[in-house]
């Protein structure tokens, strides 16, 4: 099968053949990473552009060791010291960034739907690399990757989501990805941090329990989130100290899982509040496998996204006219 998409925008419109596509390319990449010299000319000429309205260690590291993996060109924009803190709307800014030619450009923004509304206005493929509370996509896919890569499959396979579901990017895109591909997948959190969307997901064999252990029983994988505080306007938890007492992963809970339970977290973590060091940093623990993974999953992206997927004239937004004159998409 091929890929066909222009953008990687969410995993909800992703169809079961696209994600396995993603992940079994994702695959093919995973050994040049594991080489002594860890190039590829896959995307020899190719530019991506970095554009990260918000924090990342991982996600924007990641991308642009997977470019420069496949020989493309990686600039990351620093949005502080760039001309967004002048005043430029994103729109402009994206616009300006594409008239440099890049043949990607990953985005991250606070707004859900940020990335949507660039991939509507520009040309170039956009990748969103987080938007809000809403999807991230390439996180659900490296975590797909890696439980795989452990388990061998995801169909069938008992996996707990634990933590703020509400505020969780990487929930809403995993719950999707799971469940389209055959796992029965479980969430718990406090319930002020539980999306009522969710409600739609039980046909497809989604359970919300309000209580961990709950959640835990017999599961094949738990993942947990952190609070994300940076998107509560208000108070959803009495204290963190609760949350800690009530929905804190520690070794204990584990005995109620499957004894070949794994544990993951997209990270950062909260050492002592959504997850104990003893898990964190115990023998379960695919923390550092699931950013290992990272790698492999954005250079499948890229590869898929920039390798020469240009749009054609009637698709392009500058496209010559009879006329000679150029016609701009969006305008
Ligand atoms: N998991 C994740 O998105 O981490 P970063 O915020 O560090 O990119």
């Amino acid at each position: 099968m091929t890929f066909n998409r222009k953008h990687l925008l969410g995993i909800r419109e992703l169809s079961v053949d696209e994600i396995t596509h993603l992940l079994d390319t994702a695959e093919t990449f995973r050994d040049v990473s594991r080489r002594e010299i860890k190039k590829v000319p896959a995307l020899r000429g190719r530019t991506v552009i970095n554009l990260f309205f918000e924090a990342s260690t991982r996600t924007r590291t990641s991308f642009e060791i997977a470019a420069k993996r496949l020989s493309a060109d990686a600039v990351n924009i620093s949005v502080p010291t760039s001309s967004v803190a002048k005043g430029e709307t994103l729109l402009d800014t994206a616009r300006n960034l594409e008239a440099m030619a890049p043949d990607c450009i990953v985005v991250r923004h606070s707004m859900a739907g940020a990335p949507h509304h660039l991939a509507r206005m520009c040309n170039a493929p956009i990748v969103n690399a987080g938007d809000g509370s809403h999807e991230h996509p390439t996180q659900a896919l490296l975590d797909a990757l890696t439980i795989r890569e452990y388990k061998g499959r995801i169909d069938g396979l008992k996996i707990a989501i634990i933590g703020d579901i509400l505020h969780s990017r990487v929930a809403r895109s995993n719950v999707h990805l799971l469940t389209k591909l055959g796992a029965a997948v479980r969430v718990a959190g406090p319930g002020t941090l539980v999306p009522e969307e969710f409600a739609e997901l039980v046909e497809q064999g989604l359970r919300v329990e309000p209580r961990l252990e709950d959640a835990i029983e017999g599961a094949d994988v738990v993942m947990i989130l952190r609070i994300q505080r940076e998107r509560q306007d208000a108070s959803f938890v009495p204290s963190m100290r609760e949350y800690a007492v009530h929905y804190g992963l520690h070794p204990w809970h584990l005995e109620r899982a499957s004894p070949e339970v794994i544990v993951m977290h997209p990270g950062p973590i909260n050492r002592g509040i959504e997850i104990s060091s003893e898990i964190a940093d115990g023998s379960r623990s695919l923390i550092l496998d699931q950013v290992t993974n990272g790698i492999a999953v954005r250079m499948a992206v890229l590869y898929l996204l920039a390798r020469g997927n240009h749009p054609t004239q009637e698709e392009a937004s500058v496209k010559p006219a009879g006329n000679g004159k150029r016609v701009r998409k969006g305008t």
